[in-house]
C-alpha cells in the first residue's frame, strides 16, 4: 500500500513486510512487545540489548528471540552500536534502549546519563555511518519537558527538563537528537538524510513487565506469590496507556518518516485526558478484577522525589498522523489482568501476546 492509499492512523502490514529494522533495547518491556508486533508483521528485526533485564521476561517467555537477530551489546560502547548498525543494515532504527527507572537513577546517576545520552549519542553517529538508514526514531518520555506543575497538556515545542536523572537524562537525549538532526540530518539541495524523529509517551501498562518499582508489575507479582501489595504515593495522578498505545504510535509515525521528511522531529503520544487517575483507583480496579482476593498495604517511604503529574498535548499525532489510542485505560488494565491471569493457569505467553496485538492492531484499523 503506498502513502496516498494508507488509511490514515492505522498500521501498514504491506509497509513492515521484509522491512529491515533495528530495535534497541529489544530484550525490555516495550522492546520485546515491539519485536514480537514487528516480527508478526513480516519484518525483518535485529534487536541490541545488554541482556535480559528482568528474570522472567516476555521476551523469553515468549521465545521472542527465536525470530530475530538477538544481539548482545551496551550502548554506552559505541564500537559495539556501530558494529550491530554496520552488520544489520537497518533501514530503519527505533531507540528504545535505557535505563530506564526514576529511582534506579537517584541510586546510579551516572549509568543513566551514560546510558540514556551517551547511548544516544552512539546511536545517531552509528547512523551516520550507515547509508541504508532512511530513518530513526528516539524514543524518549513525558518526563523530558521541564515540569511547570499546571495543569494544561505540554506540547512538542516546549522547554525540556527534568528534575530528576532519569527525567534529566531524557530531556538531554531530546537535546542531542534535535542537535544531530539539524546538524548532520538537515535536508541539502539533493541529499535526503536520514529523517530523525522522537516520541515521548507515558507510563505504560501491560501484561510482561517485571521491571522494578513500577505499579503494574509490583501489583502482579504480589498477587501471583499470594503476597501483600505494598503501594507508594496512592493518591499520584499519572498518564497511564496500555503499552501497545504509544507502540501503535511509533510504527504509524515510523511509516510517516518515509512518506516525508516534514515529520521529522518530536511527538507526544499520550492517553486521553480521562485516562489520568491515581495509583488508588488503578489498585482498586486490578483487586475487582483478580480472581483472588488482593492484600493492599500502604509502603510509608521514604521514597524519592518523582515529579507531579504531566500531561501530554497529543494534538499533532492525532491531526498530523490520525493516531488515536487503540484503548481506553479501562480495557488497558483488562487485557493486563487477563495477560496475567492466563500467565498463571499455564497458557502459551507468545499466543496470548499475539492475541491481545491482533485485536489491538483491528481496534487500530476501525479508529
Ligand atoms: N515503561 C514505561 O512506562 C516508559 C514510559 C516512558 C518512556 N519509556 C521509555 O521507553 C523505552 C523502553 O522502556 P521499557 O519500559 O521497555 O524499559 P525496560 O527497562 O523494560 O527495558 C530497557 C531495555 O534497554 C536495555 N538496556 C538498558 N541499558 C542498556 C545498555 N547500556 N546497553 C544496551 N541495552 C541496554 C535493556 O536490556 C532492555 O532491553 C525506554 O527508553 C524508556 O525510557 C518507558
Amino acid at each position: 500500500m503506498s502513502a496516498g492509499t494508507r488509511p490514515s492512523g492505522a498500521v501498514d502490514p504491506s509497509f513492515w513486510r521484509d522491512r529491515r529494522v533495528l530495535v534497541t533495547g529489544h530484550t525490555g518491556f516495550k522492546g520485546a512487545w515491539l519485536s514480537l508486533w514487528l516480527a508478526s508483521l513480516g519484518a525483518r528485526v535485529t534487536g541490541l540489548s545488554d541482556g535480559v533485564p528482568t528474570e522472567p521476561s516476555l521476551f523469553e517467555l515468549a521465545r521472542i528471540g527465536g525470530e530475530m537477530d538477538s544481539l548482545t551489546g551496551d550502548v554506552r560502547d559505541p564500537g559495539a552500536v556501530a558494529t550491530a548498525l554496520a552488520g544489520s543494515q537497518p533501514e530503519l532504527v527505533i531507540h528504545m534502549a535505557a535505563q530506564s527507572l526514576v529511582r534506579r537513577s537517584h541510586a546510579e546517576p551516572r549509568e543513566t546519563y551514560e546510558t540514556n545520552v551517551m547511548g544516544t549519542v552512539n546511536v545517531l553517529d552509528a547512523i551516520r555511518s550507515t547509508e541504508s538508514v532512511r530513518a530513526a526514531i528516539v524514543v524518549t518520555s513525558d518526563k523530558c519537558y521541564s515540569n511547570r506543575e499546571w495543569e494544561w497538556g505540554y506540547r512538542e515545542h516546549e522547554p525540556m527538563g527534568g528534575h530528576d536523572p532519569y527525567s534529566s537524562s531524557k530531556g538531554c537525549a531530546e537535546l542531542v537528537t534535535a542537535a544531530y538532526r539539524s546538524s548532520f540530518f538537515s535536508g541539502r539541495a539533493g541529499a535526503d538524510p536520514p529523517r530523525i524523529a522522537s516520541a515521548r509517551a507515558g507510563n505504560v501498562i501491560g501484561g510482561g513487565d517485571w521491571a522494578a518499582d513500577r505499579l503494574i508489575p509490583d501489583i502482579m507479582r504480589a498477587a501471583l506469590a499470594g503476597e501483600p501489595v505494598q503501594i507508594r504515593n496512592p493518591s499520584s495522578i499519572r498518564p497511564w496507556q496500555h503499552v501497545l498505545c504509544p507502540l501503535s504510535g511509533y510504527l504509524v509515525l515510523a511509516q510517516a518518516l518515509f512518506d516525508s521528511a516534514e515529520h521529522a522531529h518530536g511527538w507526544n503520544f499520550g492517553p486521553s485526558d480521562e485516562d489520568a487517575r491515581p495509583v488508588d483507583w488503578i489498585v482498586r480496579h486490578i483487586a475487582d478484577l483478580w480472581p483472588e482476593q488482593l492484600r493492599i498495604e500502604r509502603d510509608p517511604g521514604p521514597h524519592p522525589h518523582e515529579a507531579q503529574y504531566l500531561k501530554l498535548d497529543s494534538s499533532l499525532a492525532r491531526g498530523r498522523l490520525g493516531w488515536r489510542p487503540v484503548m481506553g485505560l479501562e480495557q488497558g488494565i483488562d487485557v493486563t489482568v487477563e495477560w496475567y491471569r492466563r500467565l498463571r493457569d499455564g497458557e502459551d505467553v507468545r499466543e496470548m501476546t499475539l492475541a491481545q496485538i491482533d485485536s489491538a492492531g483491528a481496534c487500530h484499523k476501525s479508529v
